[in-house]
């Protein structure tokens, strides 16, 4: 594989192809600042990003859809260059709700299509107005679907997903890896049990020998196993950072080095829903 900051696109069964790093732009919408999508997505572009991964349940999808806009509008790049993944949220998990769903993306982003549509999270919620329908104890209220679709894998060093990663390889599946650095962690939603994933020795190490972030050393052992890549981030500095990955590569042994930090634990185990009947993670992949 040839990768490069010009072509870093995997080919797919269907003929269309996926850039191998995507910007992540999952954002809390607590602290959420508006117009910082807007700057971020327009930066990643600009820095030579292709992919961006985004959501309606982000509450930000239309900062991603005027960045992009905004891009094609000035030549900076063409629509059909851009790859944008959008995702089916919990409380649209009925057949018949799908379509609706994705038309309030297309019109939310002001974009014709969209690349890509998965399932957010294989568990449904009570369908509704509301993100997180509860009930009088607090409790998201769930709902009961019939699942047999994709579901995004999170994947780095300390969680390697050797097994399904080969599963998936033999069966020409490309696997886009959430979560690349580790998360925010925000203790909400993360386990913060393991260390931070970007204060790790070994990677800070391999940062030296190449003058590289332990980031950049993250997502270039992703890349060379052959995953697709959606860090978020919102700083333009590293925006940037995240992308130089295309100019050094990690030698076997390194990548070997890298495997065995490997500590089968998730960062983003959702457990607050983990008594819901489609909790995927009791299972092992
Ligand atoms: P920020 O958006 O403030 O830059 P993940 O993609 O694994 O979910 O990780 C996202 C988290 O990692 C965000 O908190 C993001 O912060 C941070 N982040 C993104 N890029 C880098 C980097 N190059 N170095 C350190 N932290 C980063």
């Amino acid at each position: 594989m040839n990768l490069s900051t010009a072509n870093h696109h995997i080919p797919l069964n269907d003929g269309n192809s996926i850039p191998i790093i995507g910007l992540g732009t999952y954002s809390d919408p607590r602290p959420h600042v508006p117009g910082k999508t807007f700057i971020a997505v327009k930066t990643a572009i600009d820095e030579g990003y292709r992919h961006i991964d985004g959501a309606y349940v982000y509450r930000n999808e239309h900062e991603v859809g005027e960045a992009i806009r905004e891009k094609v509008a000035e030549g900076k790049v063409k629509r059909e260059e851009i790859f944008y993944c959008g995702k089916l949220w919990s409380t649209d998990h009925d057949p018949e709700m799908v379509r609706p769903a994705l038309e309030r993306t297309l019109q939310t982003l002001k974009l014709d299509y969209i690349d890509l549509y998965i399932i957010e999270m294989p568990m449904a919620f009570k369908p509704g107005e509301e993100f997180y329908p509860t009930d009088e104890n607090g409790r998201v209220i769930y709902h009961k679907s019939n699942l047999c679709a994709t579901w995004e894998v999170e994947c780095h060093p300390y969680f390697t997903q050797t097994k399904l990663l080969k599963f998936c390889q033999q069966h020409d599946i490309v696997i886009v890896a959430y979560s690349p650095l580790g998360t925010c962690r925000n203790p909400l939603w993360v386990n913060v049990s393991s260390p931070p994933l970007l204060k790790d020795e070994l990677l800070t190490l391999l940062g030296k020998k190449y003058n590289k972030t332990q980031a950049q050393i993250v997502l270039r052992f992703d890349i060379q196993r052959g995953l697709v890549v959606i860090p978020k981030s919102t700083t333009p500095e590293r925006i940037k950072e995240n992308f130089q990955i295309f100019d050094f590569s990690l030698t076997e042994e390194e990548m070997k080095d890298i495997e065995a930090l490997n500590k089968n634990e998730r960062f983003v185990e959702m457990l607050m829903w983990s008594d819901h009947p489609e909790y995927p993670f009791h299972d092992e992949y």
